[in-house]
């Protein structure tokens, strides 16, 4: 589902990668994007890198390749599986929340038309969302009463 290889066309049928001002653009975004990780105490500590040059490299390959420009992504690392590379990494609604919240600000600092931030928007705003694999801290849940033939009570 995160994985377009180049189909996004703008109706003049120019990619979108090009419309948007090409590489230049989706540098931009991720620099501003990881500058603002990098400060983020939940989201910093996720990353194993001690530098996030790598994963802003990354990132923007695989932007560029899924709005329409180069292919670099797929070249050097394969098919995306997004869900599988997230796996290692507890990735909450917090996270998600987080994550979001400095991809907002990146594209809303982008130069980017607000038509163009909104189609970019709503698509990793979907990403995110698909990408949670883990639930946020709940508090400690009480001991439910089990009965002998193993059905649950939930209203003693
Ligand atoms: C929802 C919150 C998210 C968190 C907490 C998160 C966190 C991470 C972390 C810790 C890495 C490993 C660093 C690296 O190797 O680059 C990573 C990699 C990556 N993430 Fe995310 N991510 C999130 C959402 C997204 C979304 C929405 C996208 C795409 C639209 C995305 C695309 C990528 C890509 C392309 C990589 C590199 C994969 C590779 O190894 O080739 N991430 N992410």
């Amino acid at each position: 589902m995160t994985w377009n290889n180049g189909a996004v066309r703008t109706p003049d049928q120019r990619s979108f990668y090009d419309a948007v001002g090409g590489h230049e653009t989706f540098v931009r975004i991720v620099g501003r994007f990881y500058a603002e990780v990098a400060e983020d105490p939940l989201l910093r500590p996720m990353y194993p890198d001690e530098d996030l040059s790598d994963p802003a490299a990354r990132l923007t390959m695989f932007l560029e390749q899924y709005w329409g420009g180069p292919t670099t992504y797929s070249e050097q690392r394969g098919h995306p599986r997004l869900g599988m590379r997230h796996a290692p990494f507890p990735v909450t609604p917090a996270a998600r929340d987080r994550w979001l919240t400095h991809m907002r600000s990146a594209l809303e600092e982008s130069g980017m038309s607000a038509e163009h931030v909104a189609t970019f928007w709503e698509y990793v705003v979907r990403a995110a969302h698909f990408l949670v694999n883990t639930p946020d801290d709940e508090p400690p849940k009480p001991s439910l009463p089990i009965d002998t033939t193993g059905t649950a009570s939930v209203t003693q």
